[in-house]
């Protein structure tokens, strides 16, 4: 069986939750770990039973061993590590938030679309097979006309200013860290992006946002509400109404299910398999795409990423905030 050869760029966090279930995905074969050090990257490689470790970004980018780069770094470097790695001929799953905003976002996909290379944000959500099967029953009309989506993704994090989360110079901030999550989940269910969107907001000592709450609006006149913050928790849910029925989707960035309530009816319970993580099924649908040599798919098109960006360019516009890395670059 064909399979592609993975690198991972950044053996932080996230990677540590990625690698639960990472090798249930059929078509990836983890070959490479590579940090700015070649410590950390040995160190890693062993944790995680991978055969290559690079002390630098650079090395991976011109090793002939990797065909896919999984970029998991914090926000501020998605872009450059991103063009580095399609520019050297491999195709890239980059984390959420794609960018730091449109215009990284927009030099992302010119950069892939100029290397003739497959570029995905990893956002995950859309992928687990609960979120394929609520976009099937939203598509087949069983709701209705949508009308209103609430989603918040909210927790409560160490008070350190250091850490990515609140670090303006790692791109910190509610809306960007786990407020895309609700913006982008929005816009999948409603099968379209915004034309309005509203925002109010309160800010940390280090000036990103601590909590946001947005409200957009489709072409359609149906609303979303969304919410973020990095200083309380939140039942962290999404609920979609329609004409005919509404839907609550308990976890909606990481599913295993949802309940479905129409007038009359029982709630209609629908599960899924539970998962560790479930960061699997994003890898193997990127694998398979470019094993069937296709470099674009509708899942989260890199319009959809660019777009949203863009809308969380006018909340942060709104909001004030910016972020020393944009200085010289918005
Ligand atoms: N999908 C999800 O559920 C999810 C969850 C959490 C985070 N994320 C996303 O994943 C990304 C990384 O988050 P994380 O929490 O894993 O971050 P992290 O642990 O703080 O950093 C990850 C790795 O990035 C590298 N790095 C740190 N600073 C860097 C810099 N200045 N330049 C280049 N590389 C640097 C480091 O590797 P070396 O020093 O070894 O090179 C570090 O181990 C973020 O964009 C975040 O939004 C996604």
């Amino acid at each position: 069986m064909e399979k592609v050869r993975l690198g991972i760029a950044g053996p932080g966090r996230i990677v540590h939750r990625v690698m639960k279930d990472l090798r249930k995905a059929e078509h990836i074969n983890i070959v490479a770990a590579a940090s700015r050090s070649l410590e950390r990257a040995q160190c890693a490689a062993k944790e995680f039973d991978i055969p290559l470790a690079y002390g630098s970004y650079e090395e991976m980018a011109a090793s002939d061993e990797v065909d896919l780069v999984y970029v998991a770094v914090p926000h501020p470097f998605h872009c450059s590590l991103s063009k580095l790695f399609l520019s050297a001929g491999k195709h890239v799953i980059v984390e959420k938030p794609f960018a730091m905003n449109a215009k990284e976002a927009s030099e992302m996909i010119a950069c892939a679309k100029a290397s003739n290379r497959f570029l995905m944000e990893g956002m995950w959500s859309r992928f687990f097979p609960a979120a394929q099967s609520l976009k099937a029953l939203i598509e087949s009309g069983s709701l209705g006309r949508i009308r209103r989506i609430t989603a918040d993704f909210a927790f409560k994090a160490d008070l350190d200013y250091e850490d990515r989360l609140y670090n303006p110079t790692l791109g910190g901030g509610s809306l960007l860290d786990v407020g895309v999550y609700p913006l982008s989940l929005m816009c999948f269910y409603k099968g379209e992006l915004p034309e309005k969107v509203q925002v109010l907001f309160d800010k940390a000592e280090t000036g990103v946002d601590s909590l946001c709450s947005f409200q957009i609006q489709f072409k359609d006149g149906a609303v979303g509400q969304g919410f973020s913050a990095l200083d309380v928790t939140t039942d962290q849910g999404m609920k979609i109404y329609g004409t005919k029925g509404w839907v609550e989707m308990p976890d909606f960035w990481h599913p295993v299910g949802y309940i479905v309530h129409k007038p009359g009816n029982e709630p209609e319970v629908h599960e899924f398999a539970s998962e560790n993580e479930g960061f699997h099924h994003e890898f193997e649908f990127a694998a398979t795409t470019i094993i069937s040599g296709q470099l674009d798919q509708s899942v989260i098109s890199l319009d959809d990423s660019k777009l949203i960006m863009r809308v969380m360019d006018v909340m942060r516009e709104e909001m004030n905030v910016k972020y020393p890395c944009e200085q010289c670059n918005m």
